[in-house]
């Protein structure tokens, strides 16, 4: 991890577990398919009534999310969906995990929310993002935001008594071989032979289940009865119920779409 040691002391609080061999094999293979598109803006419909809350602020710029203390004037209770509600009751004095973050100016959103709704630091974890730590003063308080440089196992495996807390995550969509048709497309562009091509899918869908459920299992360890694993847009695969979570609150896609799940909320027991 490229961190400065003022966060490595932070940090080294509760990041004090040795990660498993067996993830660093998980970690190669397992392949995460995808863009740099921003989903986690999503949350924003999933918690508030208002149509893009973010969208409707004087200025607002998708390179910059929208300060923790211009939203919390407008998330007030009446706005808010039932999902809405739970969010802020949940991330109220816990640690707010986002898993992977992506860029901060790209994907600000769920750290903005986090701050308004009063939770006590933000950790975004993404193997891409440039390391650092912030501030964000939030009235009186101020709340300590990292960005952390890392594979999300291997952080969440490192986890020894963060204390209570929310996980956040959105855009980690493992390879799956049901794609059928974006396999093909990739088998012809490079062009490699059909067994090879096989071979390696079979290997990289393996390892995306297990990363999954190793993920899930790492959570179920760190998170407390009470806690919340919250799985917004664009990250399928995960069942946490069978690692001792609840489903508590789901919101649907809008229409015509209205049958998919878009975000589900899940409560360790
Ligand atoms: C589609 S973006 C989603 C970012 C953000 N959650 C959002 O929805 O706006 C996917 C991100 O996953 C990160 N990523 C992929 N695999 C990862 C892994 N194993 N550990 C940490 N980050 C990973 C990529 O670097 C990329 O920034």
């Amino acid at each position: 991890m490229r961190e400065s040691r003022q966060t490595q002391r932070i940090l080294g609080e509760f990041l004090t577990r040795r990660t498993p061999a067996t993830y660093t094999l998980l970690r190669e293979k397992a392949e995460v398919v995808g863009s740099s598109q921003n989903f986690s803006k999503y949350l924003i419909d999933a918690i508030s009534k208002q149509k893009r809350l973010f969208l409707e602020w004087d200025g607002y710029n998708f390179q910059e999310p929208r300060p923790a203390e211009a939203i919390r004037h407008d998330v007030s209770d009446d706005v808010l969906t039932p999902f809405g509600q739970k969010f802020r009751d949940l991330v109220k004095g816990r640690t707010f995990i986002d898993l992977p973050c992506g860029d901060p100016k790209a994907s600000g959103e769920p750290r903005a929310l986090a701050e308004a709704f009063g939770a006590t630091r933000y950790i975004g974890v993404d193997k891409a993002v440039q390391p650092q730590i912030q501030t964000a003063r939030i009235g009186e308080e101020q709340i300590p935001e990292f960005y952390i440089n890392e594979d999300i196992l291997t952080f969440l495996s490192q986890i020894e008594g963060v204390g209570k807390t929310v996980v956040y995550m959105s855009g980690l969509e493992f390879f799956q071989l049901s794609e059928v048709g974006r396999l093909e497309l990739e088998a012809v562009l490079q062009k490699e032979s059909t067994h090879r091509f096989a071979k390696r899918r079979l290997e990289a869908d393996t390892a995306g289940a297990q990363y999954r459920e190793a993920c899930l299992a790492e959570m179920a360890r760190i998170l407390q009865p009470g806690d919340a694993l919250i799985i917004g847009r664009a990250t399928h695969g995960f069942n946490p119920e069978k690692y001792g979570f609840r489903l508590d609150e789901v919101v649907k896609f809008p229409p015509p779409s209205e049958d998919t799940v878009d975000h589900a909320m899940y409560i360790k027991e």
